[in-house]
C-alpha cells in the first residue's frame, strides 16, 4: 500500500464527515469520489456533485459513504419523480437525467471491461463498441416480483391492511408503494389495485401469497397482465408476443426480457446477420434469442434448466413450425460435460450464443467453450463484472468484434451487454 494510502488510511479513522466532489458513476451505480488518493464510495450521487458524506464503511484500499447533504448538485441531478425513491431498493439513478443515465453506466461498464477479467487491452482496441440504445425511461417494465404484506406503523395506507411493495434498500424490510412508474402501465394499474384491496383486508392477505411474479404481454395500458402463484381477482396463465414474425408463450414464472420497448433491437443485435448450418444456444429460457436464431441456422438446439421455460420454449418451436430447432431441458454444466453423460458441445458449430445469469458462465462452461471452438460466439450479459471475467477467457482464442449496451432497466443501474466474439484462425 502507497505512503499516501495509509496516511489516508489513518487520517480517515478519526473522521465521520466529509466534503467530496463525486467524479463519475462506478458499476453498480455508485458515485466515485477521492479522499486523498482514496476511492470513497458514494450511493444515491451524481457526477460534479459537491457532497457532505458521512462515512460507514472502512476499507484498506477504499471506503463508502452515505450523502448527509448535497451542498451543490451536479448538472445531471435532479429531483427524483418516484415519491417511493428514497427508501425503495428498486432503483438507483433516478435522482439522474433521463438522458444521461445510460451514457453514464455504459462508460462504468467499459471501464469494468478494461480493469476486471484481465481482458488483453487490445482486443478491446479492436472492438467496435456500438452506440449505447435505449428507450422509454418510465413504464417499460414488463415483468415485476412485488411482496405482500401487511401495513404497520409509518406505512401510507390504514395500519393492518394489506399492501403491495419492494425491498428497502439496503435492507430486507418492505417498502410499501402503492404505484411504481417504471413498470408497464398495466402492471402499475394491477400494482395500485393490490396496494388497495377491497373488503375485509385480514381475509385478503390470508388469500394472498407473500411474494407474486406479476408480467404482462405489452405496453398498452390495456395489455394482458398475469399473475404466479395464481390468486382471486388476477388472471393466470399464459401471455403471448409477436417478436419479429413469431409468436412467443410464456407466464410470470419464466425469465423473459424486461424492457417491453427493447425486444426487437436486443434479438436483432444478438442474432447480427450471420448464418450457418448449426447453431447452439445456451440459457434458452422460452425461446426468445431461438426464434431469431432459427431462421438463420440449418439446425438450433437450445439448453435451458428450467423445467416451466423448457416446456415453454418447445411450444413455442412447435407452434412457429421450427422443426429444425429442439430444446434440451438440462443444466448447462452437466449438459456440456461428457464425463458426466452429458452430450457436450461438439466441435464444428458454426454459432454458440450465450445468455447466463448473472454469475456469468461457470468455468466448465468456458472450457467447453475453448475446447468446441465454435466459429462464432455471441455472449449477452446482464452482469458487466462477471462478464469481463468470462471474456478475460474466452478471447484467448476468440476475438471481440463488437460490444452493445442495452439500458434494459432505465433508472437503475443494470445494463445489458451483447458482445460479438469470431474463433481466430
Ligand atoms: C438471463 S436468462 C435468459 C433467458 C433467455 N435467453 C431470454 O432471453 O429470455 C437465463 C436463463 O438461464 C436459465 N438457467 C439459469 N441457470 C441455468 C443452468 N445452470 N443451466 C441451464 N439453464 C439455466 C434460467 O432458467 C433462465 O431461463
Amino acid at each position: 500500500m502507497s505512503a499516501e494510502r495509509l496516511e489516508a488510511l489513518a487520517a480517515l479513522a478519526g473522521i465521520n464527515r466529509l466534503e467530496l466532489t463525486i467524479e463519475k458513476l462506478v458499476l453498480g451505480g455508485d458515485g466515485l469520489a477521492r479522499w486523498r488518493g482514496m476511492p470513497v464510495f458514494v450511493p444515491r450521487a451524481a457526477p460534479g456533485d459537491v457532497v457532505e458524506v458521512r462515512i460507514t464503511e472502512r476499507r484498506p484500499s477504499y471506503a463508502r459513504a452515505e450523502i448527509e447533504e448535497v451542498k451543490t448538485p451536479g448538472p445531471l441531478r435532479r429531483e427524483a419523480p418516484c415519491p417511493f425513491y428514497e427508501r425503495c431498493g428498486g432503483c438507483q439513478l433516478q435522482h439522474i437525467e433521463d438522458a444521461a443515465q445510460l451514457g453514464l453506466k455504459a462508460a462504468a461498464a467499459r471501464e469494468t471491461l478494461r480493469r476486471l477479467g484481465g481482458i488483453d487491452p487490445a482486443q478491446l482496441a479492436g472492438c467496435r463498441f456500438e452506440e449505447p440504445v435505449g428507450e422509454r425511461a418510465w413504464g417499460y417494465r414488463l415483468r415485476a416480483q412485488v411482496h405482500i404484506a401487511r401495513r404497520s406503523e409509518g406505512d401510507a395506507g390504514s395500519e393492518g391492511s394489506v399492501g403491495v411493495g419492494f425491498r428497502r434498500r439496503r435492507s430486507h424490510d418492505l417498502v410499501l408503494v402503492d404505484r411504481c412508474p417504471v413498470l408497464a402501465p398495466a402492471l402499475e394499474k394491477e400494482v395500485r389495485s393490490l396496494s388497495s384491496l377491497p373488503g375485509d383486508p385480514a381475509a385478503a392477505s390470508t388469500k394472498l401469497p407473500s411474494r407474486l411474479s406479476l408480467a404482462t404481454a405489452g405496453l398498452e395500458p390495456d395489455s394482458p397482465v398475469v399473475a404466479a402463484p395464481p390468486v382471486d381477482g388476477l388472471p393466470s396463465g399464459d401471455l403471448e408476443i409477436d417478436l419479429l414474425g413469431r409468436k412467443l408463450s410464456y407466464d410470470a414464472r419464466c425469465f423473459f426480457q424486461a424492457h417491453g420497448g427493447l425486444l426487437e433491437s436486443l434479438l436483432r443485435s444478438a442474432v447480427g446477420p450471420f448464418e450457418g448450418d448449426a447453431a447452439v444456444e445456451l440459457y434458452a429460457g422460452v425461446g426468445f434469442f431461438t426464434a431469431g436464431l432459427a431462421g438463420r441456422y440449418g439446425s438450433v438446439t437450445a439448453v435451458e434448466g428450467e423445467s416451466v421455460a423448457a416446456r415453454y420454449a418447445r411450444n413455442n418451436l412447435r407452434r412457429n413450425r421450427l422443426g429444425h430447432c429442439r430444446v434440451e431441458r438440462s443444466a448447462v454444466e452437466s449438459w456440456v460435460d461428457r464425463r458426466r453423460g452429458g452430450p457436450g458441445l461438439e466441435s464444428g458449430l458454426d454459432r454458440v450464443l450465450v445468455d447466463p445469469p448473472r454469475g456469468g458462465l461457470p468455468r466448465k462452461v468456458r472450457s467447453a467453450l475453448l475446447n468446441a471452438a465454435p466459429n462464432r460466439l455471441t455472449y449477452v450479459s446482464c452482469d458487466p463484472a462477471t462478464l469481463a471475467r468470462d471474456l478475460g477467457d474466452l478471447t484467448r482464442d476468440f476475438d471481440l468484434e463488437s460490444i452493445s449496451f442495452f439500458d434494459v432497466f432505465p433508472q437503475t443501474a443494470h445494463i445489458e451487454t451483447v458482445a460479438q466474439l469470431r474463433l481466430r484462425r
